[in-house]
């Protein structure tokens, strides 16, 4: 199997002002400094420029939580990106259930998203998840295979983006999949990656969706979960910091 660096990421949606978090990233950064993983902040836009700020230097990179597919235009409210890029983020979270819920993201819309991300060198995060009434039914894998298919560019490969799985009924609910049922959807995904991407086993699977410290450890030690994506947790410094630690345990 490929070594897969592990990646922890902090989706703060809309939380922390830039004071809130300058501070955050003060108490991390010494706590990481030798780390081998790739710790990632997605802070809410306004945010992004003192966070990158504070984390040149170290191994923390910068993603934002959302992008509008066009290079320019009468978007009002949206950003491109090459505005991320000038910043210096590295990466961006699409297609969140968030997004596609609150916001009518789509699949037509992610499958232009990606490539506009990928052209300047940005680093897609690609959210994909079911929802209660969809996994209730059982129709976890072919929703999952359906999104997929829907906003993976052809030709998409591992050192390009990250695919996260995040089932929509276990964001911020405090409810998880069972160990065996996120094994069994990451290594379904696992398959179809290697079916739609020529290095797909090297591509990286995060799961999100109610991690915590309490339960970081065995779902990162899961084969095919190379990381996670954490929303409520991350706020607070020491619980994603307890959050890292777990995923550096799993990974001995
Ligand atoms: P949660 O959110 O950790 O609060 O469930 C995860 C996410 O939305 O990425």
């Amino acid at each position: 199997m490929p070594e897969r660096t592990p990646y922890i990421a902090a989706n703060w949606k809309m939380h922390k002002t830039v004071a809130e978090a300058a501070e955050f990233v003060d108490a991390l950064l010494p706590q990481i400094a030798a780390t081998q993983s790739d710790v990632v902040i997605c802070p809410p836009f306004t945010a992004l420029g003192a966070v990158v700020e504070r984390r040149y230097g170290t191994a923390v990179k910068v993603a934002a939580q959302n992008m509008h597919e066009e290079d320019a235009g009468a978007y009002t409210g949206e950003v491109s990106a090459a505005m991320l890029v000038e910043l210096d983020v590295e990466a961006v979270v699409l297609g969140h259930s968030e997004r596609r819920q609150l916001f009518g993201e789509t699949d037509e819309a992610l499958a232009r998203k990606v490539p506009a991300a990928l052209a300047v060198g940005l680093q897609p995060i690609l959210c994909i998840g079911e929802t209660e009434a969809e996994w209730s039914e059982g129709r976890t894998l072919d929703v999952l295979d359906a999104q997929l298919r829907g906003s993976l560019p052809d030709g998409a490969s591992a050192a390009d983006l990250m695919l996260a799985y995040e089932p929509v009924w276990a964001i911020g609910t405090g409810r998880t999949p069972s160990l065996e049922d996120i094994a069994n959807t990451h290594g379904h995904l696992r398959a179809r990656l290697a079916e739609l991407a020529a290095d797909g086993d090297e591509l990286r699977l995060l799961y999100g969706g109610s991690v915590k410290a309490a339960n970081a450890r065995e779902i990162m030690a899961i084969a095919d979960v190379d990381g996670v994506l954490v929303g409520g947790a991350s706020l607070d410094a020491d619980e994603f910091l307890a959050i890292y630690g777990a995923g550096q345990a799993a990974d001995d």
